[in-house]
């Protein structure tokens, strides 16, 4: 008959234990005779007592369900002492969470994995809602970190992790949490609670082509635009190449944007883009304009960039952060025809002049004929000054080597 208990049989059991409707003794019968031994020290090990006061305040102490229901091998049993009673069993009562684990990570079986207790503890497990509780969103972290913030468990089970476990703690989302916004997301949102996937499997909420809706639940417009975008697109097309969310924000260590730490701080949006628009293999593969950084540390936005001045545009400033578009897109802000008004937000006397100039000037002949030729000219005569130099020094030391010789055997 247990087995075919069900959380709802179980939940009205429950409550009906708790008003006492059914016979007190049934139920208290199993847990004094347990008590019989497993308190007070009668058996000499701490660990083997029940702590009565922590039990009875738990949520299952509270409804009044049985010893024997959890530690299920012992029902039934009256001979004592007992056998070995083997791993306490919640998933009679808890069918939905037992089974969504089976099919997720922390699967029974897997080494190091987490059981129902080391997440929600044994005996003192308390309701999701109680600030108190191990899984409630401020102590997930700290829940979770126990064994996620260990860089070799995550080796060994072939994790991704390009940041520290206890990276979360240091976003924005744990300080909004912290401050009591109960709309910022923790461990579980984006993960899960029992049904936590690795990222390889697709119909993980953080498998990558799954990532941006995830976020998206919470920054919907972000998201709408970043789908309107190039590399929204071209990341719904199965692009492996061309950044998510995460790509510019990071997984856990999220930052506001105004945050100095952050990579898309306006000081360090120019890195954070050129991973990928300096790469010459990357560049070259699309077809892409490289050199992208270095011709933005050129200008002079990029000069007063590298000196800490934030005013002036960086990357995102004339290129948009999510709804990014190629120049030849009618919609992009580089497009020859909004140019005046992407650089007039901060130039408001701009012309239609002043944006005609290139803006990531290369120092290639078909980009800027004078500035490469005069770069070849000072080339080729500093290899010339450096060479002649050369040559001097060379047949300076053989003709005093020379008449040292001959001075030598003539004296
Ligand atoms: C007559 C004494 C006695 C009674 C009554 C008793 N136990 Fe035990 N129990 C023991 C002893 C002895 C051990 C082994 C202690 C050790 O290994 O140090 C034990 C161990 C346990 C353990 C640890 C795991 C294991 O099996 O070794 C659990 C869980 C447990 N008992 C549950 C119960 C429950 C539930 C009841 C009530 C149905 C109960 N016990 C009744 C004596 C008793
Ligand atoms: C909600 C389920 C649940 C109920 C109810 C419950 N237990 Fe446990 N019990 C556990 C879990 C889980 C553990 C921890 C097992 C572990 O760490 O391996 C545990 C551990 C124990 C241990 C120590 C075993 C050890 O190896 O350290 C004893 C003894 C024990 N329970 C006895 C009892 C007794 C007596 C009662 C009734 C008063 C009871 N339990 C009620 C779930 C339960
Ligand atoms: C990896 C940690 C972890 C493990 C392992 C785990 N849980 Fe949970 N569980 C959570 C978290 C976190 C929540 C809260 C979810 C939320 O806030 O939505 C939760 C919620 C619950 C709830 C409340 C209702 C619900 O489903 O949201 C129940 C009941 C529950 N867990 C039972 C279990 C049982 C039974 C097991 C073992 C089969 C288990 N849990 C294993 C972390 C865990
Ligand atoms: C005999 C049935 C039974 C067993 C066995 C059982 N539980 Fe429960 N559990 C309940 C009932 C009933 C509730 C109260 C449900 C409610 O109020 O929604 C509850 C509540 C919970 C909650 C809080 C849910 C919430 O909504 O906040 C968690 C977490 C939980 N149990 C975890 C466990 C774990 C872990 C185990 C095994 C160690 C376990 N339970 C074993 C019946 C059981
Ligand atoms: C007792 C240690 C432990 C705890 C606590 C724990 N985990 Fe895990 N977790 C693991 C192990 C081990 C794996 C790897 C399982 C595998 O090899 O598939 C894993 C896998 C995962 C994965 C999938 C990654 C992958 O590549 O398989 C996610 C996501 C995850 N855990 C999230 C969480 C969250 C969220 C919590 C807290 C609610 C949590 N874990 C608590 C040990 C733990
Ligand atoms: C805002 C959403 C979000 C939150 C909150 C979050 N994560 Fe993640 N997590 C991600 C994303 C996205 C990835 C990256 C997947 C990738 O790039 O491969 C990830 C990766 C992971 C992985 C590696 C999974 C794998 O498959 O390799 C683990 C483990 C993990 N997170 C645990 C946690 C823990 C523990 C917490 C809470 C302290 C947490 N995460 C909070 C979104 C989140
Ligand atoms: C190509 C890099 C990049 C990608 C990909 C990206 N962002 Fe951003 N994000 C930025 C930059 C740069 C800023 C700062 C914009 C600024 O300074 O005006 C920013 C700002 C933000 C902000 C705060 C300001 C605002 O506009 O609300 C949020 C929230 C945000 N991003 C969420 C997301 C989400 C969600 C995704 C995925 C759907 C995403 N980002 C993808 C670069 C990116
Ligand atoms: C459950 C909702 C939720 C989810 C899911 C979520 N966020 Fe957030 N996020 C928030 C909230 C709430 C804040 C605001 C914190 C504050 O300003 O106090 C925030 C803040 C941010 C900021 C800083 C905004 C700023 O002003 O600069 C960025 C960037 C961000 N989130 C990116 C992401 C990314 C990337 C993901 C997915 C990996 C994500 N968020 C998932 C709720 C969410
Ligand atoms: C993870 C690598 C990566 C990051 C980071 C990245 N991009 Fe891209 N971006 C790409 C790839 C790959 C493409 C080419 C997509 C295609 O055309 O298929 C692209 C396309 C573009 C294009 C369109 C170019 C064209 O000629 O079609 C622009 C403009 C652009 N990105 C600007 C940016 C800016 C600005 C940032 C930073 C805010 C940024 N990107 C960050 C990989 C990246
Ligand atoms: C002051 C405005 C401005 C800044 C700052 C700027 N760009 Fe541009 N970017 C442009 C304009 C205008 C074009 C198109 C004409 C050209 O190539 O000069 C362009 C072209 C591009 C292209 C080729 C896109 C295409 O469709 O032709 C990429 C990729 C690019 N920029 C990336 C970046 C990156 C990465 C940064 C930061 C390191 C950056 N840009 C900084 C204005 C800017
Ligand atoms: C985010 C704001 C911003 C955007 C967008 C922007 N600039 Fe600037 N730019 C500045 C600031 C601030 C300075 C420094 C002004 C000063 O100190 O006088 C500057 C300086 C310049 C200068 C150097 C001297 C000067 O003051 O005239 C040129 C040339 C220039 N910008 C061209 C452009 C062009 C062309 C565009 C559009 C493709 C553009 N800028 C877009 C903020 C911006």
């Amino acid at each position: 008959m247990r087995e075919t208990l069900n959380m709802s049989t179980c939940r009205t059991l429950g409550l009906a234990l708790a008003v006492g409707l059914l016979t007190a003794g049934a139920a208290a019968a199993g847990y004094e005779d347990c008590l019989v031994c497993h308190t007070g020290g009668v058996l000499g090990d701490p660990r083997m007592d029940v702590d009565e006061a922590r039990y009875g305040a738990s949520i299952h102490g509270l409804i009044g369900i049985s010893c024997t229901d959890c530690h299920s091998a012992l029902a039934g049993v009256t001979d004592f002492p007992h056998e070995p009673s083997g791993r306490p069993d919640c998933s009679m009562c808890h069918a939905d969470a037992s089974e969504a684990i089976e099919r997720a990570a922390h699967r029974s079986g897997t080494p190091d994995a987490p059981n129902c207790w080391t997440c929600h503890g044994g005996h003192d497990v308390a309701p999701v809602s109680d600030e108190a509780s191990r899984v409630a969103p401020l102590n997930q972290p700290s829940t979770c970190l126990a064994c996620h913030a260990d860089a070799s468990l995550a080796g060994a089970h072939g994790m991704q992790v390009r940041e520290p476990g206890e990276a979360f703690e240091l976003s924005v989302h744990y300080q909004a949490l912290k401050e009591g916004n109960p709309a910022a997301p923790t461990c579980t949102t984006c993960h899960g609670a029992h049904d936590n996937l690795s990222h390889n499997d697709p119909a993980s909420p953080i498998a990558r082509a799954n990532v941006a809706d995830t976020c998206g639940m919470c920054h919907g417009d972000v998201g709408e635009k970043f789908a309107r975008g190039v590399h929204g697109t071209e990341l719904a097309a199965g692009d492996p190449n061309v950044p998510t969310c995460t790509g510019c924000h990071a997984e856990h260590a999220i930052r506001a944007h105004d945050d100095p730490a952050s990579p898309v701080f306006a000081a360090n949006i120019a890195r954070t883009c050129s991973h990928c628009h300096d790469d010459e293999t990357l560049t070259a593969q699309y077809g892409l304009a490289s050199a992208r950084m270095r011709t933005f540390m050129g200008s002079f936005h990029g000069v007063a960039n590298r000196f800490g001045q934030i005013t002036v545009a960086n990357c995102a400033s004339c290129h948009g952060a999510h709804d990014i578009l190629p120049s030849t897109n009618a919609h992009s802000r580089i497009h020859p025809s909004n140019l005046q008004a992407t650089c007039g937000s901060c130039h408001p006397q701009a012309g239609a002049n002043f944006a005609t100039g290139k803006i990531h000037v290369q120092d290639t002949r078909e980009d800027n004929f004078w500035a490469w030729l005069v770069k070849r000219l000072y080339l080729t005569m500093i290899s010339g000054v450096i060479g002649m130099f050369a040559i001097f020094i060379a047949v300076d030391l053989w003709w005093r080597w020379r008449t040292g010789r001959s001075e030598g055997r003539s004296a």
